[in-house]
């Protein structure tokens, strides 16, 4: 397995996570409006959380080959984290993020997601990429959109998120999608 690279955007610094993002890292995450609209994330999230996040990093990579990124801004601060869980046998990769929320509107998980995309469809050569939010959670599907994504369907009651059951939209873009227009 080759080593996790680092991305570079026009703003952004997509590198693998270090232990020295642990404090920044669950200072931003651990914001309830995070928790709400993601799945797997524990609540309230603690530094202990962060340090085992992170200090699994580079095991669950060799394992699974998915690449995780810490969003960091150019200038050097911590802003969130995305990753792109790869299936190799259907070489498609399903992509999850979240941005601190000081950090919101400002077009950063839109610029890290094309950054993701362009890595899955030009290094990993993947042939499918999505993702999929809450119905209630439209701003991750502004992102979506913006990444070329086309919305592929909604899911009536998919998941279950703190006892309540949440309708789901689906995005997805193929590799002849991107390399018509990359
Ligand atoms: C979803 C999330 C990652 C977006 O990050 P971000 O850096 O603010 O995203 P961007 O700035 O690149 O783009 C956000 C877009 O959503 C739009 N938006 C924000 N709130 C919105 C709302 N309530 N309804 C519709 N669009 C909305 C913004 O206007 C922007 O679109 P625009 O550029 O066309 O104006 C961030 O809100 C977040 O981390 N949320 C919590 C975790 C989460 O939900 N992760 C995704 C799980 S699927």
């Amino acid at each position: 397995m080759t080593e996790l690279p680092t991305l570079y955007t026009e703003c952004l610094i997509l590198r693998p996570h270090s232990l020295w993002d642990a404090d920044d890292l669950q200072k931003l995450i651990e914001d309830k409006d995070i928790a709400s609209t993601t799945f797997n994330l524990p609540y309230p999230y603690t530094l202990e959380d962060a340090i085992e996040f992170i200090g699994q990093r580079e095991e669950k990579y060799e394992e699974t080959g998915s690449p995780e990124f810490a969003i960091t801004h150019k200038d050097g601060y911590f802003i969130g984290g995305i990753g792109m869980r790869f299936n190799k046998e259907h070489e498609n990769g399903k992509i999850g993020y979240w941005i601190g929320k000081p950090y919101w509107g400002k077009g950063f998980c839109t610029e890290a997601a094309c950054a993701v995309v362009k890595y899955g469809f030009e290094v990993l050569g993947l042939n499918r990429i999505h993702a999929a939010h809450m119905t209630r959670n439209p701003a991750s599907g502004r992102v979506m959109q913006k990444i070329g994504m086309k919305h592929e369907g909604h899911l009536r009651q998919d998941k279950k998120k703190w006892d309540k059951f949440e309708d789901m939209e689906l995005y997805g873009m193929l590799r002849s999608e991107y390399f018509a227009n990359p």
